[in-house]
């Protein structure tokens, strides 16, 4: 839990505050940002609204990738992983296939909705194009770090479908995206990948014209999803370095703070190396719950700072030429969920805080 907001501690430096929560409730999206490159994307309410089609789509995905689970009661399941987690234990909480599902067609869903709507809202800052030209992208290749419970790749195929929308052919012609994982979430992974790539079932009654008009939400060549089951915290250098070196993207999605809490050490490390490889241009983006602290030792004392102060000290604060340029950062955004979504249980708003960074490049030697 989030303690109160503490004074920063002697060699950390503290980042201005952005502008945040300043009395009212955060609505709606906001991108409020002390960088002044950034200009504001268009606010996520008006455009879920509209999407309603599009976010049912997605829910779908999960609807006919699980569909058995979903008919079955999942609540039990559901009961027992809440404990695992509660007890922090991970292991145990997704250590099962009927754990993984009963999380992936519980929590996944809203998460992937507000996913979408996130790449949507940034989509020209991640296709580092000008707002309103229609560049084409020959391959987008993102790695959701922690992202084996399906969050993140039905939140991108809902971004790449919305772009092939917009624009009658997309201006990406291939998106591959590579979830690495601690746990083992590869049958969770293959299923949505089959729900997303494939027609949705349709009932024997249905009409010709129905049958026709039933199309899978992308092609096979268009989105393609591997997973890697990983412990990024200890992943062989070499191996890590194939994975990144070509991404686009790399996403953090409520990830972060359980590595800095597995070890602060280890994800600092991480985080460097994931700085030495990703090529210039790359954009590495961390969404996670706002006011999460996590606890850094400094001179044998324990202090907690925000998050994404760690972070931001860790990647922006260098001595040397500056390796990242922060684009985007915003201490608490909300996805609400339009009105009139259908799913089997429970979906929920997402409060979130969201930081992209941009990879820059290095600095010519001074001769
Ligand atoms: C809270 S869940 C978030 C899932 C998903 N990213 C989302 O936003 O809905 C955290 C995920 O991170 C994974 N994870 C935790 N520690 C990890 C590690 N050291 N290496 C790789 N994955 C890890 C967990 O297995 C879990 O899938």
């Amino acid at each position: 839990m989030a303690p109160a907001g503490k004074p920063p501690a002697r060699g950390l430096k503290q980042p201005s505050k952005s502008k945040k929560e300043g009395g009212r409730p955060a609505s709606k999206h906001q991108d409020k940002t002390k960088h002044p490159s950034i200009s504001s994307p268009k606010t996520g309410e008006s455009v879920a609204k509209s999407a309603l089609g599009s976010l049912q789509s997605l829910l779908n995905t999960f609807r006919n990738a699980f569909e058995e689970r979903l008919a079955s009661d999942v609540k039990p399941l559901l009961q027992q992983v809440k404990q695992h987690l509660y007890n922090r234990d991970f292991l145990e909480a997704f250590g099962r296939d009927d754990y993984l599902e009963a999380y992936a067609v519980r929590w996944s869903p809203s998460r992937a909705l507000g996913y979408a709507q996130i790449f949507e809202d940034l989509q020209d800052r991640l296709l580092q194009r000008a707002p309103g030209t229609k560049d084409a992208v020959d391959s987008f290749r993102v790695v959701c770090l922690g992202g084996g419970a399906g969050a993140e790749i039905v939140g991108l195929a809902g971004f790449s479908h919305h772009l092939i929308e917009e624009s009658n052919n997309g201006p990406i012609s291939r998106m591959d995206v590579t979830a690495i994982d601690i746990a083992n979430w590869s049958s969770v992974v293959t299923s949505l990948q089959a729900a997303i790539t494939s027609p949705p079932p349709l009932s024997k009654y249905a009409s010709a014209a129905a049958k026709e008009a039933n199309k899978e939400l992308l092609t096979p060549e268009a989105f393609h999803t591997r997973f890697l089951q990983q412990d990024v915290l200890s992943m062989d250098p070499e191996k890590l370095s194939v994975e990144l070196r070509d991404a686009t993207l790399v996403t953090i999605m409520f990830t972060l703070n359980e590595l800095y809490t597995a070890s602060m050490a280890k994800t600092q490390r991480f985080l460097l190396m994931l700085t030495e490889t990703l090529a210039p241009g790359a954009q590495l983006l961390v969404v996670d719950s706002p006011g999460s602290y996590s606890t850094v030792t400094l001179n044998g004392a324990e202090k907690k700072y925000p998050m994404h102060w760690i972070l931001d000290h860790t990647l922006l604060s260098t001595t040397q030429a500056p390796k990242w340029e922060k684009t985007l950062e915003d201490e608490s955004r909300w996805f609400r969920l339009p009105e009139g979504l259908k799913y089997p249980i429970e979906l929920e708003n997402m409060r979130y805080q969201i930081h992209l960074y941009k990879r820059l490049p290095q600095a010519a030697a001074v001769p």
